[in-house]
């Protein structure tokens, strides 16, 4: 597992050192940078923070200033499951944030992070367009509407049991 992440974080750092190179070394494309960054890569690794404020000539602290302060930018890599839970206004009054506390309790992780495995990653969205179903999350691809605390532990309990199957499908026919 490690080396894979670091081979993975090798890659990463290569690609963005190359696409740098066609930035200027100006404060004012802090932004630009950090944009590209999520969009080529999906996130923000931490160690890329440093090679950006060593491009710019700027602390870390700066960059990471900067970048916390946008909540365009995350800072972990989605899940293979991402979570949104919908906390509009509709959402919020029918309990939305119970759902995403239930969702953080069930994967230990914040809204915000991923789960070590990288199976799931959890972030709170605004109104998806869905109000008449409130509390809404989306789970890949896939709304649910009404949500409740049972439906929590049934969407995650179903990706596990998923998973069990592949794995005993997969050591099945090694
Ligand atoms: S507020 Fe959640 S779908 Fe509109």
């Amino acid at each position: 597992m490690d080396d894979e992440f670091n081979a993975e974080k090798e890659a990463i750092l290569d690609d963005i050192r190359s696409r740098l190179k066609k930035f200027e070394k100006k404060r004012g494309d802090l932004i630009p940078i950090l944009q590209m960054i999520q969009e080529k890569h999906a996130y923000i690794p931490p160690f890329a923070i440093k090679m950006v404020a060593r491009h710019l000539d700027i602390s870390t602290c700066e960059v990471y200033g900067v970048a916390t302060f946008y909540n365009q930018f995350r800072f972990h890599p989605p899940g293979k499951h991402p979570i949104k839970v919908c906390l509009g206004t509709a959402c919020h009054i029918k309990g939305g944030d119970i759902i995403l506390e239930n969702f953080e309790r069930k994967l230990e992780i914040s809204e915000g992070e991923t789960t070590p495995d990288r199976e799931f990653s959890i972030e709170r969205v605004a109104c998806v367009g869905c109000c008449a179903l409130a509390p809404v999350g989306i789970v890949g691809e896939t709304v649910h509407g009404r949500m409740a605390p049972s439906k929590v532990e049934g969407i995650i309990l179903g990706f596990k049991i998923e998973k069990e199957k592949e794995k005993r499908k997969k050591n099945g026919s090694d």
